[in-house]
């Protein structure tokens, strides 16, 4: 079989520096507030993806850090942007709920006019859990995002919302489960054990010929991977998928964010999309 031929195109991305990442609290299995973070380490490791993105001629806008806000560096959770419109976020936990002002502050101050911006009623973790596809907009629930926040969504943005049931608590956010590698043709990568039967079903449906992940490359957070529609940025321990990547016509990007995964995440959730 002959890869697809791939091309990537121009994005715009909003990040948020680990000025002041640590894990002084635990949300997710990943974190253990015992196990030290090297902060300077993190903050190369962080500098080197922001690096790599406008290497490859994206752009990248920045969000100030707050001292308050250890998990402020997990941009993606902080918002959705589809159509130039901003679905602003509503988080799960106490401890990151501050972060959701900082995003939608950020929005208004650069130039996104007051109608395109929402302040959510329902809990929903930005990124975190809606993944925008040609057709559709996934969206995770079972952890962290509300089953009425994919109705929000969907008024919101006026495309089809399709609910996904996360099962394991090692994949929280959907964007730990699956990646769009592909959002001008409806392609996906996942890791299937990470969702209820019912929704591996209707994964299964939608995307039949989704690359799909081993436990080992899940596990190495491997799905939590940034793709332009060319270049697929993800982390490096996930070895297994680079090969895969390769043979659909992509160009992975091994990353190596070790210290950032102490707090669960890595390029994804680094990573907002400002979609036009
Ligand atoms: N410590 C953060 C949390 O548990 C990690 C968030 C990771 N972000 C993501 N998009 N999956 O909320």
């Amino acid at each position: 079989m002959r890869p697809t031929p791939r091309t990537s195109s121009p994005r715009r991305y909003l990040m948020c520096p680990p000025a002041h990442f640590s894990v002084t609290y635990s949300i997710n299995p990943w974190m253990d507030p015992t196990k030290p973070v090297d902060l300077p380490l993190a903050l190369a490791q962080w500098e080197d993806l922001r690096d790599r993105y406008r290497a490859l001629g994206h752009t990248v806008e920045l969000l100030t850090p707050d001292p308050a806000l250890p998990d402020m560096v997990f941009a993606a959770n902080g918002a959705t942007v589809v159509g130039g419109r901003v679905l602003g976020a509503r988080f799960a936990h106490a401890e990151r709920s501050d972060e959701a002002a900082a995003h939608l502050s950020w929005f208004r101050r650069n130039g996104w006019p007051e109608e395109a911006v929402r302040l959510p009623e329902h809990v929903n973790e930005g990124e975190g859990d809606f993944a925008v596809t040609a057709s559709w907009i996934l969206a995770g629930r079972g952890f962290r995002s509300s089953p009425l926040a994919h109705g929000e969504a969907q008024e919101f943005f006026g495309r089809p919302v399709i609910g996904l049931e996360l099962v394991d608590p090692r994949y929280y956010h959907l964007d730990t489960a699956l990646c769009v590698l592909d959002d001008a043709r409806d392609e996906v990568m996942y890791y299937p054990a990470a969702f209820s039967p019912g929704s591996r079903a209707v994964l299964a449906r939608l995307f039949p010929d989704a690359l799909i992940a081993t436990e080992e490359d899940a596990a190495a957070l491997g799905l939590n991977a940034v793709s332009d529609g060319l270049h697929v940025l993800l982390p490096q321990a996930a070895v297994g998928l680079f090969e895969p990547l390769r043979q659909r016509g992509f160009e992975p990007v091994g990353m190596d964010l070790g210290e950032l995964l102490k707090g669960g995440g890595s390029v994804k959730c680094c990573t907002q999309e400002l979609r036009p």
